[in-house]
Parts: structure tokens; C-alpha cells; sequence
């Protein structure tokens, strides 16, 4: 029997983990017809673009990307070959239809709620694709999850990512979520332990809970009951081999009792928490609709803090929200300076059409903006270097999960997830190693074996 050649898949993965999720979910969907992964679009049978509309100029991004993946179409087409090109993601979800107008040379459109019916789109492409705009769009809410038509996702490396929840309900004034990827959904704890004990078997040490509001976990359990993140955290950590679990991302109301108690209770879950804020201002919380205050963010860090001293702290912020005066905006820096943050993400304030703050008629000004960006992150910078230095000389645990660049160099993760590198044996990717930091970069620590550290950090 003669195999059939292998097709070529190329995938461009734009913003949030969930995104690089469905990317390899899509990958794992369309292995049964053939397709495996390529290097670059130029040479590919089908490219599929993944892409985020969280932010502004998205599509923008995407179009021209397009443009680009079009080039390698047309090019291959001079010989006689052929590709497909699909966008997926918030921005297909958002503009599908202005997709298929704007480039009809695109064969399908899907949302991140259908890509389990990719399969069947691309063998109807094969059929239909004339690139004249008889492409396939497909951005529905499917009543059936797709959780429950995928494959078994296989374990890729000792680190992995697990959707257990998706959509939002929130509805914060400024985001697009809730209306790109739908009301939220959790998946049963049956699914998810399933899910986790087959990726463990397969060599996974540490795993990532991923939803747009992953503690607003409500899973329905077996025994009748509603299974929020702290129960289902604890189960996990039962399964023998699964030493880490990490969750992201989090909302501040869905911080509940049982969650930051395991904290207290689950060594696996690793002590760093990525807990957007977005704002330290109690007139701008409630103007986003977050449904909290400042104080109410500084009481859960000193609880988690509490429980575990040594929890480090991740936030998003957003600056010149509209209406955001220079007393919200030292409001939001004097929140910074009391919690000290291990690393953040902040962002200029940017209208989304159809949310409610794009409507606003108290637009702030952009240059006033772009100060306010320059002092909050220099702030943030100052800390997470700070911090990267405070661990010089400390030893932790590092799940050594890959090679680095450099010959006999492996990369880990230390438990507050900054990138560690030392030089050990591959032999050693996918064990825990007790390591101690000798040298900080910006962005990553070097460390050396614990019991070789002693002479290490004398002449480091
Ligand atoms: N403008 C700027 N930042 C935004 N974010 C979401 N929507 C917007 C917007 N309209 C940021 C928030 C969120 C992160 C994923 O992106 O900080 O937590
Ligand atoms: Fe967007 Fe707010 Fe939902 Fe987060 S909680 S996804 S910021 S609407």
C-alpha cells in the first residue's frame, strides 16, 4: 500500500493562549486528512490564519497577512498547485461576512466555536473553491460543544494547555469577548480529568487551565454538583505525575474562598497568578462594569498572600479608559506600587466598535495616553527586574521542559514562570529540578544545579 503524501499545514497563531490552544486543537482536527505541519505559508497546502481582535487594527493585520498568503497562492498556482486559506479566531468571528467580500479568494471563514467541523469545511472547499467568493463561513454557536467532537489532544513537550471553559459574560465596557466568543461554558470535571490524565500519560508534568474566565468555572460533576476551579484544582493535583498546575485567566469577582484556599492547600498549584486589575481607580472600575473595587483587589492579594507568601502577581491594565483623569490614573499607580507586580501587560485605552465605552463622548486624548503608558510601565518594569534580582542566589524548583539555544543548554520554568536556563543533559527535560539562580537577564534567569550553586553564586 502506497501512503498518501503527506499535505502541509501552516497555522498563524495572533494573541491569547486560548488562541495557541485552538491552534493545535485545529492541527490535531485536520492530522486525519493528511495534513501535517509546515515551516512557512509559502509552501503550504493550507494556511490557516488564527486570529485575536482584542485590540485595535486587528483586522487590519489580518487583511494585510492576507495579502500576503494570497502572493503564495497565486504562486503556486503557476504550478499547478493548489491551497486553501482559512481564517479562524475572534476577527473571523467578528467579520466574517466583510472577510469574504473583501477577499473572496479566502475558501473559509470560522468562528472558534465550529473549528471541530473543519474537516468537513475543507473537503467542501475542495469540492467548491472557484475563488470567486463561494467560500465557507461558519461562525455559529453550535449547540453542541466542540469539546465533544475533537480528538484526544497529545501531549507535546512536559507543559501543556487545557480548555476548560470559554466565553464571558462580563460584559466590561471596553471588550469585544463576549461577543466574539459567546456566553460562558464550562466543561464537565469528568472531560477535563480525562482530558489531563491522558496528556499525563503521555509525559505532561505541568498543566495550564486555560479560559477567557477560568475561575468563573462551573463545570457540572458527575455526582450532581457544581464543580467550581478550587475542587476541580484539587482532583487534578490527585493524578499521580501531574506535579504543576497553573491557571489563566482570572477575574477578581470569581476569586472565590475555595479557589485561594488551594492555594493554601495544593503544593501543584504554582504559586503566580495572573489576575487582571485593569484599573485602580473605583470611579473607572465601575465605569468599566468590573463589578469591583480597589479595595476589593487588595483584599484577595492579601488573602492569596496569606496562604501562600510567596504568591507572585500578574495584571492587565488599561490606561486612558474614557473619562480617566490624572487623579484615577495616580489612583492606578499608587495600586501598583502597593501590590508589586511580577508581570503585566498594559495597554493604551482603544475603542472597539459596538462596546459600550467606544461610544463615550469622554475620549482621552492619545498623546495623554501615550504619557500615561510611559510611566505606569516603567514602573511595572522596575518591578519585574527587581524581582528577577531578589531571586539571584535562591534556589526553586524548575520543570526543565526543552533545549535552549545555546549547546548542552536546557530551558525551564521557575514556579513564578520566569524562563530559567542552565546547562544539563536532555536526559533531564520533563524532571523537576531544585536549581539556583546565579544571573538575571530582563527577561530570564541563569541558574546552576543546587548542590553545585555554592561556588556558582561566589563568582557570579
Ligand atoms: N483597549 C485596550 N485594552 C483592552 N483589553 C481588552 N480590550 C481592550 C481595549 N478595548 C486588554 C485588557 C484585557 C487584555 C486581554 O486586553 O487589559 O485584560
Ligand atoms: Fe473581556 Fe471583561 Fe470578559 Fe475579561 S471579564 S473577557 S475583560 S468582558
Amino acid at each position: 500500500m502506497t501512503e498518501k503524501p503527506a499535505k502541509r499545514l501552516f497555522i498563524k497563531t495572533y494573541g491569547c493562549q486560548m488562541n495557541v490552544y485552538d491552534s493545535a486543537r485545529m492541527t490535531d482536527v485536520l492530522a486525519p486528512l493528511g495534513y501535517a505541519p509546515a515551516s512557512s505559508a509559502a509552501d503550504a497546502d493550507m494556511v490557516i490564519l488564527n486570529t485575536c481582535h482584542i485590540r485595535e487594527k486587528a483586522s487590519e493585520k489580518v487583511f494585510s497577512d492576507l495579502g500576503r498568503v494570497r502572493a503564495f497562492k497565486t504562486a503556486r498556482a503557476a504550478h499547478g498547485k493548489d491551497m486553501i486559506i482559512a481564517v479562524a479566531g475572534c476577527v473571523a468571528q467578528a467579520e466574517g461576512a466583510e472577510i469574504m467580500a473583501r477577499a473572496p479568494f479566502v475558501d473559509i471563514v470560522l468562528g472558534p466555536q465550529t473549528y471541530h467541523r473543519l474537516p468537513e469545511m475543507v473537503a467542501r472547499a475542495a469540492r467548491t473553491r472557484d475563488g470567486k467568493g463561494s467560500g465557507i463561513l461558519d461562525t455559529e454557536f453550535p449547540a453542541e460543544p466542540k469539546f465533544d467532537f475533537l480528538p484526544a489532544p497529545r501531549a507535546d513537550g512536559p507543559a501543556a494547555f487545557l480548555s476548560i471553559q470559554e466565553g464571558c459574560d462580563k460584559f466590561c465596557t471596553f471588550c469585544v469577548v463576549p461577543y466574539t466568543r459567546g456566553a460562558e461554558y464550562s466543561r464537565p470535571p469528568s472531560d477535563v480529568l480525562r482530558e489531563a490524565r491522558g496528556l499525563v500519560a503521555g509525559g505532561v508534568r505541568e498543566i495550564t487551565l486555560l479560559g477567557q474566565n477560568v475561575n468563573a468555572y462551573h463545570g457540572a460533576g458527575e455526582d450532581g454538583e457544581t464543580w467550581g476551579l478550587g475542587r476541580l484544582a484539587r482532583a487534578l493535583a490527585d493524578i499521580e505525575g501531574l506535579v504543576r498546575i497553573r491557571y489563566t485567566t482570572s477575574h477578581p469577582r470569581d476569586m472565590d474562598d475555595d479557589l485561594m484556599a488551594a492555594h493554601r492547600d495544593v503544593v501543584a498549584l504554582m504559586p503566580f497568578l495572573h489576575l487582571p486589575v485593569q484599573s485602580g481607580s473605583d470611579k473607572i472600575l465601575e465605569a468599566m462594569n468590573r463589578g469591583h473595587t480597589a479595595d476589593d483587589y487588595r483584599r484577595i492579594i492579601e488573602t492569596l498572600r496569606r496562604y501562600r507568601p510567596d504568591m507572585a502577581l500578574a495584571s492587565d491594565f488599561i490606561v486612558g479608559y474614557p473619562g480617566e483623569s490624572d487623579r484615577d490614573f495616580e489612583d492606578t499607580l499608587a495600586l501598583v506600587r502597593e501590590i508589586g507586580f511580577v508581570q503585566a501587560y498594559s495597554f493604551k485605552y482603544s475603542p472597539r466598535p459596538g462596546t459600550p465605552a467606544a461610544a463615550l463622548k469622554t475620549q482621552v486624548p492619545e498623546d495623554v495616553k501615550d504619557a500615561r503608558l510611559y510611566e505606569l510601565q516603567a514602573i511595572l518594569d522596575a518591578q519585574l527586574r527587581a524581582f528577577n534580582v531578589a531571586c539571584v542566589g535562591r534556589s526553586f524548583d524548575v520543570l526543565l521542559t526543552h533545549p535552549g539555544r545555546h549547546p548542552g543548554q536546557l530551558v525551564g520554568r521557575s514556579p513564578y514562570l520566569q524562563a530559567v536556563h542552565v546547562m544539563a543533559d536532555p536526559k533531564h527535560i520533563g524532571t523537576v529540578a531544585c536549581l539556583t539562580v546565579v544571573s538575571c537577564e530582563p527577561y530570564s534567569l541563569g541558574a546552576v544545579w543546587a548542590d553545585a550553586a555554592k561556588d556558582a553564586v561566589k563568582t557570579a
